[in-house]
C-alpha cells in the first residue's frame, strides 16, 4: 500500500523525522481554516498518490487564508496524472535554502536493501537518474546492520554532502531507516529534504509504500485505502489476486505461474488478432469453488475494456469437475449480467468429468478448448470481432 503525503507526513512525525505543521482539507472552506490556525505562509498541496505534482499545478502558496482557499479551489478540481484531487495537505512553508534527495527501498533483485541519495533533490529522481546519473549515490544497505549513525554518514557523503551538512543529515537518514524498518516498508522517500535558511534539516515532502504482508502486524485500520481502481477493491474483498491491466482479454488462471504465462500466450496470439491484450491478472488460486469463480468473473466483466474471458485452470488439489460447477453454477448466478464469451480450457484432475459439465450445461457462451495455445487463439479471436 501507498501512502499519500499526509499519513507519510504523520509517521515520520511519529518517529522523530523533522517535518512541518501540516493539516488536511476536503473543501476550501476547510484549507482557509487550517491556513489560519498554521498561520503566516502556507503551502496548498494536492494530495494523490503521484509525484511531479508541484510541476503538474498541486502546490500552491499561500500567504493568508484566503489565498489557501483560492489555491484549494483550483487544485481540488485538477486531476494528476489521471488521479483527481479530493484532498490537500497545507503544510506551513518553508524557507527553503538546499533542496536534497534521500530513499531506503527494498531491492529486490539483489535480495538487499538499497539507499539512493543525492545533494541535488527537488527534481523527479528518475530524471537525475538519467541525466546525472553520477550525482546519484546508490549504497546497499545490510538488513542486519541497517543504517546506523557510521552509515549514514557514509551515504551522505557519496551522495556528494560537505562534512557539515553531512553532519547533520545523517541523524535524519538514521530516523527514516527507523520508519522503515519499525513501519514494514518497502519504500521510504524524500524529495526534498531540505535545508531551511536558519540551518534545519526538514522532510518536506515524503512518499512511503508499505509491506502488504507485515500488515498483520500493524494497527493502520485508521488508514484510508482508497483511489484503488473500483474493480481491485470488489477484487480485494473476495480475497482475489487481481491487477487491472490495458487489453481486452479476460484472464481467469489458477496459479500465479499458469496465470502469468495465460498473460504471456494471450499477448502472443493477440498479435495475430488486431494486436488485443491480455485485460487483467486473476489467480483465483487453489480452492475454485463457484463462489469463488462468480466473484472472479463478476470483477473481470465489470471492466468495460474486457470483450471476451479465457478461463484456464489446471485441475490439482480442486479437481476439473469441482472448477467445471464452479463456471455453471457462476454462469447461473450472474445469470443476465454474464454477455461476454467465455473461452475455457481445463486440464488435469478430472479432466474428462470437467469437459462433461460443461458440454452438458451447454452454456452459449462458453466455449471449450482442449489446449492452451488453441484457446487463447480463440479467445483473441473474440475479443476482436
Ligand atoms: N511546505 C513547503 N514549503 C515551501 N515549499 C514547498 C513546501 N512543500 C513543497 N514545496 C516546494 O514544492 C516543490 C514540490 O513539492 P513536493 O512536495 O516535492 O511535490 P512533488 O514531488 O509531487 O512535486 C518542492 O520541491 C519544494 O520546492
Ligand atoms: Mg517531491
Amino acid at each position: 500500500m501507498d501512502l499519500f503525503e499526509y499519513q507519510a507526513r504523520d509517521m515520520f512525525e511519529a518517529h522523530g523525522v523533522p517535518v512541518l505543521k501540516g493539516l488536511i482539507a476536503d473543501t476550501p472552506e476547510e484549507a482557509a481554516e487550517a491556513a489560519a490556525k498554521i498561520g503566516g505562509t502556507v503551502v496548498v498541496k494536492a494530495q494523490v498518490k503521484a509525484g511531479g505534482r508541484g510541476k503538474a499545478g498541486g502546490v500552491k502558496l499561500a500567504h493568508n487564508p484566503e489565498e489557501a482557499r483560492v489555491a484549494a479551489e483550483a487544485i481540488l478540481k485538477l486531476t494528476i496524472k489521471d488521479l483527481p484531487v479530493n484532498r490537500v495537505m497545507i503544510a506551513e512553508g518553508a524557507q527553503i535554502d538546499k533542496e536534497y534527495y534521500f530513499s531506503v527501498l527494498l531491492d529486490r533483485s539483489n535480495r538487499t536493501f538499497l539507499s539512493l541519495c543525492s545533494v541535488e533533490g527537488g527534481m523527479e529522481i528518475e530524471q537525475l537518474a538519467e541525466e546525472r546519473p553520477e550525482a546519484l549515490a546508490k549504497i546497499a544497505i545490510d538488513a542486519i546492520q541497517g543504517i546506523d549513525l557510521a552509515k549514514a554518514l557514509e551515504i551522505a557523503k557519496a551522495g556528494g554532502f560537505s562534512d557539515e551538512i553531512a553532519a547533520k543529515v545523517a541523524p535524519v537518514f538514521v530516523k527514516l531507516y527507523d520508519v522503515f524498518v519499525k513501519e514494514d516498508a518497502t519504500l521510504v522517500e524524500v524529495n526534498p529534504l531540505i535545508l531551511s535558511k536558519s540551518g534545519e534539516i526538514i522532510a518536506l515532502d515524503g512518499k512511503v509504500s508499505l509491506d502488504d504482508n507485515a500488515e498483520f502486524r500493524h494497527q493502520r485500520e485508521s488508514m484510508e485505502r482508497d483511489q484503488l481502481d473500483p474493480l481491485e477493491t470488489k477484487a480485494k474483498e473476495s480475497d482475489l489476486n487481481y491487477v487491472k491491466l490495458d487489453g481486452e482479454v479476460g484472464i481467469i488462471g489458477n496459479g500465479a505461474g499458469l496465470v502469468m504465462s495465460t498473460l504471456d500466450v494471450v499477448a502472443y496470439a493477440g498479435e495475430k488478432h488486431g494486436g488485443v491484450k491480455p485485460a487483467n491478472f486473476l489467480d483465483i488460486g487453489g480452492g475454485a469453488s463457484a463462489e469463488v469463480m462468480a466473484a472472479g468473473l463478476d470483477v473481470i466483466l465489470g471492466d468495460p475494456q474486457v470483450k471476451s474471458v479465457f478461463v484456464n485452470v489446471f485441475g490439482g488439489i480442486t479437481a476439473c469437475d469441482a472448477v467445471a460447477n464452479g463456471i455453471v453454477g457462476a454462469l447461473a448466478t450472474l445469470g443476465s449480467s454474464a454477455t461476454k464469451p467465455l473461452v475455457v480450457r481445463l486440464d488435469g484432475n478430472n479432466v474428462v468429468e470437467g469437459r462433461k459439465i460443461l458440454a452438458d450445461a451447454n452454456h452459449p457462451l462458453v466455449t471449450v478448448v482442449d489446449t492452451m495455445d488453441e484457446a487463447a487463439d480463440k479467445a483473441a479471436e473474440l475479443a476482436n470481432r
